[in-house]
Parts: structure tokens; sequence; C-alpha cells
């Protein structure tokens, strides 16, 4: 007897900040036979692998990897290798997942100091260079893209100013990897973290990251405590300054990387058999092009919504291009809405989190997910939806005023 029915899952539209769907090269990639990970042809892969996420990453980093796990994976793996118990962490807030820096760091043993401001802001860089001076972390710790508000934090001047005072930053650019610039080298970021299931379009389950020769200095540094030997003699161990984790020991998963292979966890070769062709897509498409990309479906969508009436969240001068916030009419049941596009049109949009819950839907444009029909057929059903609801909207208005932004886009020198 059949007890369980042949997995079927139902084609949907998905307009959140992650997990977004899939291009169907990928798809196709993650169903290739599998190769030994030791397997030459599979190293090479990885090699490759690297280089384009040195790409992506615009940086000349030796590092730049998979770990494999969620992005929280990459997040704990810097955070874990850099953090020494009593080191002092700043953490900038602006959002739910600054909190998770902190959570994060606390938990490597950190002394935490954040600084916070208005959700639906960031902070002006000039004020957490003061917070730095003023508070002299060993290290800063920041989110780029809070997919929780959806504003985006500037961080050239952050990143020189770190420079400039030996400290070492690191960055969450789990949302933003692949969907905007991230310059790496350029903004002076000494790590930064990636996320595959966002603009990347990759399933969940790797997090890409790169660092500079400054993290890995510390981390061999531990690495040296660890195993009692210093350049010039032996030390004697402290396990206090040990790193926490063999998961994710950054020293051994650079062992793994590097040609010598060092044997640590067994990889998920399917999933780098993904990623790698998620970034060939990137990287087909060109960087700048994708940018572009993502940036007009978001006025496409901006429009459409301001055309029936919505209000978005918080300051435009910081929107993220990739998420767009809008403001629940105060009538209306929020996830009614969102269970009632689901349902009937297949169009899944997120909720939010905190202080937000019940006041904001937040919709992703990004990666595969990121395309014209679905913007269209996205604001078609929230017209239709939301009268059911009691929102009182401009009908008939969306589509034309997102086609208008499509038509401009079209234009040679739009
Ligand atoms: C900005 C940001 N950081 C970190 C994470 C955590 O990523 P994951 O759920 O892949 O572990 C997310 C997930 O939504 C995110 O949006």
């Amino acid at each position: 007897m059949k007890r369980y029915k042949d997995l079927s899952p139902s084609p949907r539209i998905i307009l959140t900040p992650g997990p977004v769907e899939v291009d169907p090269r990928v798809s196709r990639a993650l169903s290739y036979p599998m190769l030994g990970q030791f397997d030459p042809e599979f190293t090479a892969l990885m090699n490759e692998t690297m280089q384009m996420l040195r790409e992506l990453f615009r940086t000349s980093n030796r590092w730049a990897f998979p770990v494999d796990g969620t992005s929280r994976s990459g997040l704990e793996a810097v955070l874990t290798g850099l953090i020494e118990p009593g080191d002092r962490v700043l953490v900038p807030i602006f959002g739910r997942f600054g909190y998770l820096l902190a959570e994060i760091a606390e938990r490597c043993g950190a002394e935490v100091v954040t600084i916070e401001t208005e959700w639906g802001t960031v902070f002006d860089p000039g004020e957490v260079i003061d917070a730095i001076d003023r508070l002299k972390p060993d290290l800063i710790a920041i989110v780029h893209g809070e997919t929780s508000t959806g504003r985006m934090q500037p961080l050239e001047a952050i990143g020189r100013a770190c420079r400039e005072r030996e400290l070492l930053l690191i960055v969450d650019a789990v949302a933003t990897i692949g969907g905007v610039p991230v310059e790496t080298d350029a903004w002076q970021l000494d790590a930064v973290i990636g996320g595959t299931q966002k603009c990347l379009s990759v399933p969940s389950g790797m997090s890409p990251i790169t660092y500079n020769d400054r993290v890995e200095a510390k981390l061999m540094r531990r690495k040296r405590i660890e195993k009692g030997i210093q350049p010039d003699g032996y030390i004697e161990k402290d396990p206090s300054l040990f790193i926490r984790s063999n998961y994710l020991d950054l020293t051994q998963l650079q062992d793994y990387w590097s040609p010598q292979r060092l044997n640590h966890h067994t990889e998920a070769t399917a999933m780098l058999y993904g990623l790698r062709e998620g970034l060939r897509l990137v990287l087909e498409e060109g960087l700048e092009e994708r940018f572009a990309r993502h940036r007009l479906h978001e006025r496409a969508l901006v429009a459409g919504l301001e055309a029936m009436g919505l209000t978005r969240y918080g300051d435009d001068s910081c929107k993220m291009p990739v998420v767009t916030c809008v403001c629940i009419p105060s009538n209306v049941d929020g996830e009614a809405v969102r269970s009632q596009l689901l349902a009937d049109f297949g169009i899944e949009i997120a909720s939010s989190f905190g202080p937000l819950k019940g006041q904001i839907w937040r919709i992703g444009t990004m990666g595969y997910s990121c395309r014209k029909s679905n913007i269209l057929l996205g604001l078609a059903a929230l017209e239709a939806v939301l009268p059911l609801h009691g929102a009182s909207i401009v009908p008939g208005a969306a589509i034309s005023a997102a086609l208008v932004i499509y038509a401009e886009g079209a234009k040679p020198d739009a």
C-alpha cells in the first residue's frame, strides 16, 4: 500500500525576500550524477567556483568559498573564527538581522556593544564611526541589506574608517549579493558573507563567504595557539582561545578548499553543482546588467503599487532595490490577503518580524523571481484581492503604471 503521495510541489510565484524561485538551469544542475569529493573532475569544479565567487564579491582575496549550511553557517564561521572570548564587538542594528549578528557574537563570548537606529532607516556612516571611536571595539559586524526593514546600509565610509583604525569589518551581505553591488575590495570589507537563496536564485543550503589576509592572519594566530606552535618556537596551548567549532572552523575549511584538500567534512556536492550553475548564470548575465535588471523590476513594482494608492514603508533614500516594504492598509488583515494570494494565484509575498508584524508586507524582487511576468502578475493579483479585504485602492491603474516603466526601460538610452 502506498502510504505517502508522490512529491508534487505546487508551482509558485515567489515574491518574498527569499527563498526565491530557482532558475531551471540550477534545478537541472542539482540533479547531475554524483562525483566523489576528491575526484579531480569535482575539485576542478571547486576551484572554478572559488574564482566565480571572487568575481561575484568583486575581490582578489585568496579565500572565497561556500560554507555548507544556510547563510547563518557563513555568519557563524566568520564570527566564531574571529571573536576571542572577551573581544568587544560593535554591532550597529537597524533591523532583525542585526540582532542575529549580536546574538551569534555573544555566543562566541564577545562583549557585544550595540548602537541602534529607528527601523526603516539606516545609520549615517558618521554615527557608526563615532561609535567606533567612543566604544573602541575589537571588531565590527554589520548587515548590508536588512531584509526585515528593506533598508541598505552604505558601507564605503565605514570600511575606510575601520581600515584606518586597523579594525576588522564583517558584513552580512546575505540578501544583497548578486542583486546589488557589493564591493568587497573597493569598500575595504574584511569578511563578507553571502546567501544562495536570495539574489543568486540557488536553493538554501550553502553560504558563500570571502575574507582577506587580515582575517586569515587572525585565524592562523588562533590556530597556532591551538597547536601550541609559534613561528619562533613552542607556546603554551590556551584552550580558551581555540576556535570553538570544528564544523565551522575556517582554518580547516580553507585547508579543504586549498590545493592540499585536507579532509574535513563531506562536501555537499549536489549543492556545489547548483551554486556553480547559479554563479555561471550571474556572470553570463553580467553583474552590472543584473543589478540594472533588479532596479528596473523594482521601479515597475513600485510604480504599480503607487498607482494602486498603497504606501511604502521606510526611508526611500536607503531602500534595498531587491525588497519593497508596503504598509498594510489599517483596516486590512495582512495575513488574510497573503493567504488568498497564495491559494488563488500561487503567489507568495512575505509578512514581517517583531514590531513590523501585521504592519507591512515585504515584496522581494530577487534573482530568477525578478522578472516582468512575475511583477505584472503580482500587481494584478494584489489589485484583485485587496478590495475583497476592505482596502480602497485605485482600480485598474497598477499594470499600466508598471508597463510605462517597462516601456521606458526598453528604450536604448534608458
Ligand atoms: C540579511 C539576512 N541575514 C541573514 C539571514 C539568515 O540566513 P539563513 O536563513 O539562510 O540562515 C537572512 C535570512 O533571511 C537575511 O535576510
